[in-house]
């Protein structure tokens, strides 16, 4: 099952919409062939694994192990389940069961149905913690939420006054390449207009190879400039906004003044079946979604230079999962409540 939940991971930079699957055919110990999920619409785990296993009988004795339950259901593809039982395999261990509505036990069900020796909830929290993105969007109906931000070693996330238009960088170039891989695994990343207007981010994935995350700006009152970055077209943008800015290229919803900004964001997020968002500052911003206990993993990068005067970074009463040094900088992960099987997986 750590080997399943292994592959599982390589589908972190594009997978999305869907979970992590991974999938391993064991026989006396020997891996026979394994599979993961790569993309939305292409082949699952179980079906990539028996691909590469090949046309011939599985032996008597193979067991199949997999860490999210093979699917009941023909949605883009057939469902898992069926092909486990017309392959004849005869013992399937699975991680956790599938809370998508339109599995949910149906897949192990169907599998033991048919006779098949079923074995679950193995390596159960390590399983839930890999596939939190999907979990969290499927059982709480809005994107799993991580925070991030990046503070001096005496606690601001910038420096006023701002003498000159040359700021001070606050974290080495080993953490701007971990940010950005960070980008490349949620599906949109979300910044303030107080940001937009004092740091003109691109908010795009350049340090490394990988997928472009969706943009995302609040600006109600309309402070930031036509001419920032995230307006520039090189991603797609959604603004969330007090009024229509026709000038503007970039898809825009509206915020109706007495609707709270995060909660209409985050269900918006939702429906267009976005699993996951990087919110990158500001500190506003980022007190505004820890004061609505609305977040699931904080990571904080403290730097080496010191500020004085500045921006103070939020404060956070959360459990510490893991600390680790990068470069010049200390990394610290936390999250909102104590997860059974946290851990930092890259
Ligand atoms: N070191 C770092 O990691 C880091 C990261 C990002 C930014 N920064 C620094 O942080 C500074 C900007 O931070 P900031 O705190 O001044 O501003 P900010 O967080 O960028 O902007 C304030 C945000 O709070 C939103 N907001 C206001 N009322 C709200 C409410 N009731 N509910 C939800 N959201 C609400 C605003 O939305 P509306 O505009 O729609 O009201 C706006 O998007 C910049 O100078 C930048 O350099 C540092």
């Amino acid at each position: 099952m750590q080997r399943c939940l292994r592959l599982a991971r390589l589908g972190a930079y594009s997978a999305a919409p869907n979970p992590l699957v991974g999938a391993v055919l064991v026989h006396d110990g020997q891996v026979l062939a394994e599979g993961w999920h790569k993309v939305a619409g292409g082949p699952h785990a179980e079906v990539e694994c028996l691909r590469v296993f090949g046309d011939g009988p599985i032996p008597e004795g193979a067991m199949l192990y997999v860490n999210l339950e093979p699917c009941s259901h023909h949605g883009r593809t057939p469902p898992c389940a069926d092909l486990l039982i017309e392959r004849k395999v005869k013992h399937v261990v699975i991680g956790q069961e599938d809370p998508f509505p339109a599995v949910a036990g149906r897949g192990i069900q169907k599998l033991r149905d048919a006779g098949i020796t079923v074995t679950t909830d193995v390596l159960h929290d390590e399983c839930r913690w890999v596939q939190r993105r999907f979990l969290t969007s499927v059982e709480k109906g809005r994107p799993y939420i991580v925070l991030k931000w990046v503070r001096s070693a005496d606690g601001f996330l910038d420096q006023h006054p701002r003498k000159e238009r040359v700021v001070k960088r606050i974290s080495s170039p080993e953490s701007d390449v971990l940010v950005h891989r960070w980008r490349t695994e949620e599906q949109a990343i979300l910044v303030g207009s107080r940001t937009v207007v004092n740091d003109d981010p691109s908010l795009t994935v350049r340090h490394v190879e990988g997928r472009q995350p969706l943009r995302v700006v609040l600006d109600r009152d309309g402070i930031s400039a036509d001419e920032s970055k995230v307006f520039d077209g090189t991603a797609s943008t959604l603004l969330f906004n007090g009024t229509l800015r026709a000038a503007l290229p970039v898809e825009q919803v509206l915020v109706p003044d007495d609707v709270d900004p995060i909660h209409l964001m985050l269900a918006e997020l939702h429906k267009r079946d976005i699993r996951s968002i990087l919110v990158e500052g500001g500190a506003e911003l980022l007190s505004h979604f820890i004061a609505r206990g609305l977040w699931d993993e904080a990571r904080v990068i403290t730097g080496e230079v010191k500020f004085t005067t500045g921006t103070r970074a939020p404060d956070l009463n959360a459990h510490l999962v893991h600390t680790e040094v990068r470069g010049t900088d200390r990394l610290e992960l936390f999250t909102a409540h104590h997860i059974a099987g946290a851990t930092w997986d890259r």
